[in-house]
């Protein structure tokens, strides 16, 4: 190789050894290879050659620049790994002998209320329930005593599915199945029907700071020989006190609802003032809970259970608005919404 190209090379080799960044390094491979490169010119000058000269000469500037561009790669795969060598190096160290520093997930509000509220009950001898989302028009209403075209259907619009099921606007869409369900003891055995079931519902409702389309409720029956209101009152009154930790005072008023009779609305003395008065009860003392009732003679009858035998008890409690009478929660949008600093305040007291 000529003089002039071997000091090329070695301009060449001493810019390499110095680079040491990525950047840098490709301006030198267009400093000597690129269209205006010193050893692209080179090539590109040799029409003054004569033709002896130029296979000569075009053989050694080829050969330069093989080695040159060699030498550039040789020198990206040497920088590329340190720089692989420098990400490892800051990355942070795990140690996996240490125990885990994860923050931890918490229980939704809901799920501590239900689960509170699923205690007491399998305490005071209820089974727990689980019902699907799904369900027909004769679960929801026609075995509420809620036949088509009745007006109280109006207040639980919900979601349709093409073929007629509906996604369930209340639990009390659960109570013909469960009184089917245990029906058959009760009248062999005497054991009295005594189950709870949660779970979410669905109405077709404009949402604001105190309505979802989305919400939970948690219904509950029991049915025996000689159940009367006294027996409603007791359980209600001791589940309640034991959620709010504290003895609460319940009343009951008059309120319809087609599947029981009579029908009532459960409300409790007021926790901010103790019954009172204040803003928040709007005075009154009371916070309307839990609409409940004796369950109509048509439900049971359609339920199995012969009317004129047992009676029985209903309630729908609104696990929603437990949840947010509880935690002081004021928008019911934020239980649905996901969001985790809004959720994650509320832990599991065990
Ligand atoms: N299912 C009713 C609703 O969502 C609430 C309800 C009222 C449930 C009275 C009951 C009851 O069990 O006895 O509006």
């Amino acid at each position: 190789m000529n003089e002039k190209l071997l000091s090329l090379r070695d301009e060449i080799k001493s810019k390499l050894n110095q680079t040491t960044d990525l950047i840098d390094l490709d301006k030198i491979r267009v400093a000597y290879l690129g269209k205006k490169g010193s050893i692209t010119s080179l090539l590109k000058g040799m029409k003054e050659l004569s033709a002896e000269e130029r296979k000569s000469f075009g053989a050694e500037v080829n050969q330069l620049k093989t080695q040159a561009a060699q030498l550039i790669e040789e020198k990206i795969a040497e920088l590329k790994e340190i720089e692989i060598e420098k990400e490892i190096a800051s990355m942070p160290q795990f140690d996996i002998t240490s125990p885990p520093n994860l923050e931890r997930g918490s229980y939704h509000p809901i799920t501590l209320v239900q689960r509170e509220c699923e205690n007491i009950f399998t305490s005071m001898g209820f089974t727990i329930e689980d019902y699907p989302e799904i369900v027909t028009d004769y679960e929801c209403f026609e075995a509420l005593n809620i036949p088509k075209h009745h007006p109280a259907r109006d207040m639980q619009d919900t979601y349709y599915l093409d073929n007629g099921q509906l996604l369930k606007s209340h639990t009390s869409a659960a109570q013909n199945a469960i009184l089917k369900k245990y029906g058959k003891k009760l009248i062999d055995n005497g054991t009295p029907i005594k189950a709870i079931f949660p779970g979410r519902c669905f109405r077709n409702e404009a949402t604001d700071a105190c309505h979802e389309n989305t919400f939970f409720q948690m219904e509950g029956v029991m049915v025996d020989k000689d159940i009367s209101i006294s027996n409603l009152i007791y359980f209600m009154k001791t589940m309640l006190s034991e959620v709010f930790r504290k003895d609460i005072k319940v009343r009951l008023r008059p309120g319809f609802f087609p599947f029981v009779e009579p029908g009532f609305e459960l409300d409790i003395s007021c926790l901010i003032c103790g019954g009172d008065g204040c803003p928040s009860c709007k005075h009154s003392g009371w916070l309307e809970l839990c609409p409940c009732g004796m369950i109509h003679p048509n439900v049971l009858r359609e339920g199995g259970i012969d009317p004129e035998k047992y009676t029985g008890f209903a309630f729908g409690l609104g696990l929603t608005r437990l949840a947010m009478m509880k935690y002081g929660i004021k928008d019911i949008r934020d239980l649905n919404s996901g969001n985790l600093k809004a959720l994650s305040q509320f832990t599991d007291d065990e």
